[in-house]
């Protein structure tokens, strides 16, 4: 099993005291009441209000600036102190920001993700078990009978959107600069962007490159959604759509021209290792030897600081639960065996792009 040099070290030998561990252990056990007490924290602004004081608060001051009853604030106070993100001095009494209610407050990232799994993860994870046994996103029953969260997703509850988006943009966004330097350096005039969703990446393409045209595929009331959010912005006149249902195996891709390069970000990690070399052996067919095929995608295996390594296969569950059952994050062994299974081989894998643990394996025929 490959992995990074960071996971190597902390993923092969035991890292804690018996102390520590049993502590952990407890964690996981209280781990629904751990989530939601330190996002009610984040969310009645106490975090912020201990950041932003000098000497710390006491819990009449929180009363009093939250509005919150006395009762509710000792049950957050109290136990943000055994999770860890708040400090007390014993003699004031005042109450002060730890190290890690600090990241929880500040780290976007760790936003990001305290809302994707309330809004989004956190009543399905109930259905988790069900999900596995049966291979299907057990836990996206009480938002919609949708087959997977794609088809649904246009009219998910707005604040689910807005927390699915949010988890969505933040990861490929700010991969999206670097990306835009290594793809417009293969020179390309035609993109096709598989899976563009709302056209971020395109409207990306036309602003860096005068000339080149974008097509994006992605389902039709995906791209209806694409068309709302591009109109009328500069270069959108060179982003087309094109719909199709990638899980239909009879579904062709675009003939009507040369794609000098297929671009594939955040969108594999959508379907099973199966399907992946179908969509992929399609792609092959309209690839001829000057095509390069970009994937970019969060290989788990590959992480240089190893949180990211949890965040992925923490990911992977919501795909399980709630997306669609069968795919998940994957690693560089798994994407490799499906490029190969589609008559491609890897000719590069460029690593560290942007911020977020990106990396993109550049495919050939
Ligand atoms: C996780 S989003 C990735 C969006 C974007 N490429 C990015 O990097 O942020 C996956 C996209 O794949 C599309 N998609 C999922 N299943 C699909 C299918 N069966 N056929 C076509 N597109 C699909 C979704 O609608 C969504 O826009």
């Amino acid at each position: 099993m490959h992995l990074s040099p960071a996971l190597e070290k902390r993923y092969t030998r035991e890292q804690h005291s018996a102390r520590e561990a049993q502590r952990l252990a407890e964690f996981i056990a209280w781990g629904p009441m751990i989530f939601q007490v330190s996002r009610l924290m984040l969310k009645f602004g106490i975090l912020e209000l201990l950041r932003d004081s000098d000497e710390g608060l006491t819990r009449a001051e929180i009363v009093q600036q939250t509005q919150l009853s006395d009762y509710a604030a000792k049950i957050l106070l109290e136990g943000s102190l055994c999770i860890g993100t708040v400090l007390v001095n014993t003699e004031t009494e005042r109450y002060t920001l730890s190290k890690t209610g600090w990241f929880l407050l500040t780290d976007p990232a760790t936003r990001v993700n305290v809302d994707f799994n309330h809004d989004v993860n956190y009543e399905g994870l109930f259905h988790l078990e069900e999900a596995l046994r049966e291979g299907r996103p057990a836990g996206l029953e009480h938002f919609g009978a949708w087959p997977t969260v794609y088809e649904g997703l246009s009219s998910l509850p707005e604040q689910v959107q807005k927390s699915w988006f949010g988890f969505d943009h933040f990861y490929s966004d700010s991969a999206f600069p670097s990306a835009l330097k290594i793809v417009f350096g293969y020179r390309p005039m035609t993109l096709l962007d598989v899976g563009g969703n709302t056209g971020k990446w395109a409207m990306q393409c036309v602003g860096h490159d005068p000339d080149v045209e974008v097509t994006i595929v992605d389902l039709p009331q995906q791209l209806a959604m694409m068309r709302r959010q591009t109109q009328g912005k500069p270069g959108a006149e060179r982003i087309s759509g094109y719909g199709m249902n990638l899980l239909d195996p009879s579904a062709d891709f675009p003939t009507d021209r040369h794609y000098d390069i297929i671009w594939m970000s955040q969108f594999l990690d959508c379907f099973s290792m199966e399907e992946i070399t179908s969509i992929l052996s399609r792609a092959a067919r309209i690839m001829d030897d000057d095509s390069r095929l970009c994937i970019m995608e969060t290989l788990w295996d590959r992480q240089k600081y190893e949180p990211a390594a949890l965040c992925l296969t923490m990911t992977s569950v919501y795909f399980t639960d709630i997306a669609n059952g069968n795919s998940k994050m994957y690693n560089t062994e798994d994407m490799t065996a499906c490029v190969e299974a589609a008559g491609l081989r890897v000719e590069t894998i460029h690593d560290g792009v942007g911020e977020q643990g990106h990396s993109i394996m550049v495919c050939r025929r």
